[in-house]
This record gives C-alpha cells, sequence and structure tokens, in this order.
C-alpha cells in the first residue's frame, strides 16, 4: 500500500517506527521500495554521493528534479519526499512556493524537505498553504556547513539545544507534516520527539525519534568518504562492486568472459556465404 504523509503520522500515533532511506534513481529506488521502507528521501546529499562534490551546496533544481522524477517511478509504495536545494527557497516566499512546486509537478515527489527551524517558519507556512507537504530538517543542517564551521553535531550546550527545540517547535506550528533531526544528541531527539505530535526522523539523533534515515551509500558501505559515528554498515557492497569489477576486468583481458553461454549463435551456411562474398577474416 502506497505510504502517504497520513500513514507516516498515524505510525507515529501507533509507536510504530518510520523507516527512511536515500535513493536518487530508479533502480535503487525499486529495490528500497521492494524491501518495505516506508519512505525514500531524494536527498541533496545526491550532489556528494552520487556527483561527488564536497558538500551539497552546489546541487541545483535541475538536479534534484531528474533524480526525483527518475526515483517516483522506481517507488510504488514508499513515500517520496524531495530535497529543495541550497538557494532554491532562501531568497523569497514566492520563489520557495514556485520551487517546492516545481519538485512535485516535475519531479513527481509527493513532498519536500528544507532545512531550518524558527527563520523558514514563514516559508513552510506558504509552502503548506499551497497543499505542498513539507518535510522539516533541523539540528545539523548540512546546507549550513559554513555557518557550522564543518559538520558538526548540534544542541549540545544549554542555549544550543534550546536553539534546536525552538527550531522543531517553529517548523511543527508552521504546518510541516514530519520533521528530520540531524546530528543531535540522543536525549535532545527524545525530548523534541516527546514534545511533538508529527513525526521526528532521526539521522545521529538517537533511539528515541519516531524513525531513522540514512545515507543508502553509508549503510551499504559503498562511499569510502567519512563515515560518520551513526552509521550501521548493513552490507559492504562497495567491496563486492570493486572485487566484481576486477574480476570482470581479469576475464576480459584472460577471454574467460564472454564464454559459450554469453553468445549468439548462427547457421553454419549463412556464414559459408558471407564469407564467400566478402572473403576470409585477415
Ligand atoms: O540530503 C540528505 O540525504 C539528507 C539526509 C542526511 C537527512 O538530508
Amino acid at each position: 500500500m502506497k505510504n502517504t504523509t497520513a500513514s507516516l503520522q498515524k505510525q507515529k500515533q501507533q509507536q510504530e517506527k518510520i523507516s527512511m532511506l536515500t535513493a536518487y534513481d530508479y533502480t535503487t529506488a525499486r529495490l528500497v521500495d521492494k524491501a518495505g521502507i516506508n519512505a525514500i528521501l531524494v536527498g541533496d546529499s545526491l550532489g556528494m554521493v552520487m556527483l561527488g562534490y564536497e558538500n551539497t551546496l552546489a546541487v541545483t533544481m535541475e538536479d534534484m528534479i531528474h533524480h526525483s522524477k527518475a526515483v517516483a517511478r522506481g517507488a510504488k509504495n514508499a513515500l517520496v519526499v524531495t530535497d529543495l536545494p541550497f538557494l532554491s527557497y532562501h531568497t523569497s516566499i514566492e520563489e520557495a512556493v514556485l520551487n517546492a512546486g516545481r519538485l512535485l509537478k516535475e519531479g513527481d515527489a509527493q513532498a519536500v524537505k528544507l532545512e531550518g527551524g524558527v527563520e523558514f517558519a514563514e516559508v513552510i507556512q506558504a509552502i503548506t498553504r499551497a497543499s505542498i507537504p513539507v518535510m522539516g530538517h533541523v539540528g545539523l543542517t548540512p546546507q549550513s556547513v559554513h555557518s557550522f564551521g564543518g559538520f558538526k553535531i548540534q544542541g549540545k550546550t544549554e542555549a544550543a539545544a534550546r536553539k534546536v527545540v525552538q527550531d522543531a517547535l517553529a517548523v511543527e506550528a508552521a504546518g510541516a507534516f514530519a520533521i528530520v533531526l540531524e546530528g543531535v544528541p540522543e536525549k535532545l531527539g527524545q525530548l523534541i520527539t516527546e514534545l511533538l505530535t508529527i513525526p521526528t526522523i532521526g539521522i545521529g539523533a538517537g533511539r528515541y525519534t519516531d524513525g531513522q534515515v540514512l545515507v543508502y551509500q553509508d549503510m551499504l558501505a559503498m562511499y569510502d568518504g567519512f563515515q560518520p559515528k551513526f552509521v550501521k554498515q548493513y552490507a559492504a557492497i562497495g567491496e563486492d562492486m570493486v572485487a566484481a569489477f576486477a574480476n570482470y576486468h581479469q576475464e576480459v583481458g584472460s577471454q574467460a568472459f564472454p564464454a559459450d553461454e554469453h553468445v549468439f549463435a548462427i547457421q553454419s551456411e549463412v556464414m559459408d556465404t558471407l564469407r564467400q562474398e566478402f572473403g576470409e577474416a585477415k
């Protein structure tokens, strides 16, 4: 059955944990969907794990629409949430609503996600007023990497923790249907989850959020960049891929591939005629 913003909210009410993973293409979306994951995030993390940028800042609306459309074609049951990239919702409310709308109209997303709390409450309000469901994102918001001075855990001091709580409350009050809590201490994640009626989806926010989200390349150990402490590796797909590629390289060289079972036959009379017509190969 298709997951919706309402079904995710029902999961919170029924104390059933929500699973979310990123996906950026059709094939992966199909596999994630087949596994029964509740929601797929077409995250702007695609800038790092798919496009090789150092952070998410260079990702464009066109990048997000392109990947979102592919994911939506593969996600039969999972709710598809697509990130608004850096500067697509910061300059004016009008531009924010138009860009959020493009992710639904052109990217086939069911909801959008944007980073920021109190300062973005008006933007969230305007987007939800346009009937576009918004997932908030507070705590370690990667688009603010330079103002944080790096990808740093947020909310560790009293003042910083209060700010994260205020941000989460503002996001809920503005009409978001759910919120990502990223890179905050576990007990802060728990407090916010208790305070909010909308579901909290944690990434590096401990065990007590209403759901969890991970970048799929991290949990499959495909991406050999920095591995945050909060990632659990469920498989070593990166190593398996390198081994398979190396095996293929070796078999192409040794002519073990292609073998009999990989080739197509043709009647020998046809080949005899062709050889007579075109001559023997040199
Ligand atoms: O872009 C992304 O993948 C995200 C997750 C890290 C939550 O925002």
